[in-house]
């Protein structure tokens, strides 16, 4: 197994280049199941969960290249609908096949993902959904098994609670199925925008892009032909690096980004005192004088993203002062607090709200990274803490972050991947 090992209190400097939005990529390669043509898309990172995915549709039949960001997937001769337990254990997001699947063959089977380091994270209103949609669901030895041999019907959805993957795959089911179906309460994160904006490049019909109602228009089982696109930039890993500057105090330009994604992340950096430059496509930020605590709650985009609460948590550690981070999403999302202690660091936690006290000089030790967005926080700590640090179970940092030792190193950072 990998680990890193990092030598911190290094300044960063120079330009990083982001990489395409796992987020996103994840529901378009799901997508490619709607269509009747190879699908081209560019801009995708190579990164674990992609693969994890594309494994998955070649394991029904798809044909898939991957190459220097560009894929191409071909399902027009699918052998199977059913997504086995041992791909669909190492990536929840696998659950984005079920609405796709079920839209265009009338049935699949679709692996529960079982359990998750960040909380529960049930699918109960991706199922819900599709039973007003006509499907009959059951759940048979661990399962979702879904039957709807003539077809979805389009129907009113409102959910509960707003979900990216679950309105993803509504959006997904709703562009085959037949006639109209609204979404109330539709995730608005950019990463489901761009599913609409291909769906609608491709012919289906969607009003209300971008808002918590949309309204799709089916295609009866009609399948698509898609025009090549691009993912747009991945917005969390551009957000990471900003943290990156923040913590080491650093002045870094990020290329290839998408400056409106970031607003929320971008308003509490400058909050904190670091001064962010926006052009059309970069951005460039700069140190602080004094880093200012702050007070943060996670909350469905357009608000400050649960994916960037662990970067900001480490980042908290070098504030003068005390700052409060709420997690408003996910119930277990505090794994990294424990090993940003062992670096060091003054929080406590109190159910949902996590206070951190700073600025604390962290000093090199060896951690664990638990979920994705908790082992980037510990990279960050790493990075301004004084000696070595070994960051073990990296595998977490590979599934969504491309190259980040690589890229780290460019700007300066002493980083390397050593084997255990
Ligand atoms: C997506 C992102 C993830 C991000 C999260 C929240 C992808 C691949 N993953 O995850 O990085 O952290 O959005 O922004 O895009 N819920 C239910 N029942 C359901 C579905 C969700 O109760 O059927 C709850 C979840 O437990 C959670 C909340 O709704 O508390 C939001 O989850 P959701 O938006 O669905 O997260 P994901 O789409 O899995």
């Amino acid at each position: 197994m990998d680990y890193l090992q990092l030598q911190g209190q290094t300044p960063l400097h120079g330009n990083i280049p982001i990489s395409g939005a796992k987020n996103a990529s994840l529901p378009l390669i799901a997508m490619t199941l709607l269509s009747k043509t190879p699908v081209h898309i560019g801009n995708v990172p190579e990164v674990v969960d992609i693969k994890t995915l594309l494994k998955l549709l070649q394991h029904l039949g798809a044909a898939c290249s991957f190459e220097d960001h560009r894929i191409t997937i071909d399902t027009c001769c699918l052998t199977d609908t059913k997504a086995t337990y041992d791909i669909v254990k190492t990536m929840r997001a696998s659950i984005l096949v079920l609405g796709p699947l079920l839209t265009r063959f009338g049935h699949c089977e679709v692996s529960l993902p079982g359990g998750c380091a960040i909380g529960q994270r049930p699918i109960d209103l991706h199922l819900k959904a599709l039973e007003k949609m006509g499907a009959t669901i059951t759940i048979k030895s661990g399962y979702v098994v879904a039957e709807a041999p003539d077809g979805l019907v389009g129907a009113a959805i409102v959910f509960d609670k707003i979900t990216v993957t679950g309105t993803a795959n509504i959006i997904m089911a709703a562009a085959l199925a037949r006639g109209t179906t609204t979404i109330t309460n539709a995730a608005r994160e950019p990463e489901v925008v761009q599913l609409c904006n291909v769906l609608r490049q491709s012919g289906i019909v969607i009003e209300g892009v971008g808002s918590a109602y949309l309204s799709i228009h089916g295609t009866d089982r009609a399948l698509l032909e898609m025009v090549p696109f691009h993912v747009i930039p991945d917005r969390i890993e551009a957000g990471t690096y900003l943290c990156a500057a923040a913590i080491t105090n650093s002045t870094l330009t990020l290329t290839g980004v998408c400056p409106a994604h970031l607003e929320t992340v971008i308003a509490k950096l400058e909050e904190m005192g670091f001064y962010c430059d926006i052009g059309e496509r970069t951005i460039t930020i700069h140190p602080a004088e004094t880093i200012k605590p702050v007070t943060i709650t996670t909350q469905e985009y357009p608000g400050f993203p649960t994916d960037m609460q662990a970067q900001f948590m480490a980042l908290c550690t070098q504030a003068s002062g005390t700052s409060t981070i709420e997690e408003r999403l996910f119930e277990n999302r505090f794994m990294h607090v424990s090993e940003l202690q062992r670096l060091g660091a003054d929080i406590k936690l109190s159910g949902h709200i996590a206070t951190i006290t700073g600025p604390t000089k962290l000093s090199g030790t060896d951690v664990m990274a638990t979920d994705l967005r908790a082992s980037s926080a510990l990279v960050l700590a790493a990075l301004v803490a004084e000696g070595e640090t070994d960051i073990h179970r990296i595998y977490h940092l590979d599934r969504g972050y491309e190259k980040l030792e690589e890229k780290l190193q460019t700007l300066g950072a002493h980083i390397k991947r050593l084997k255990e």
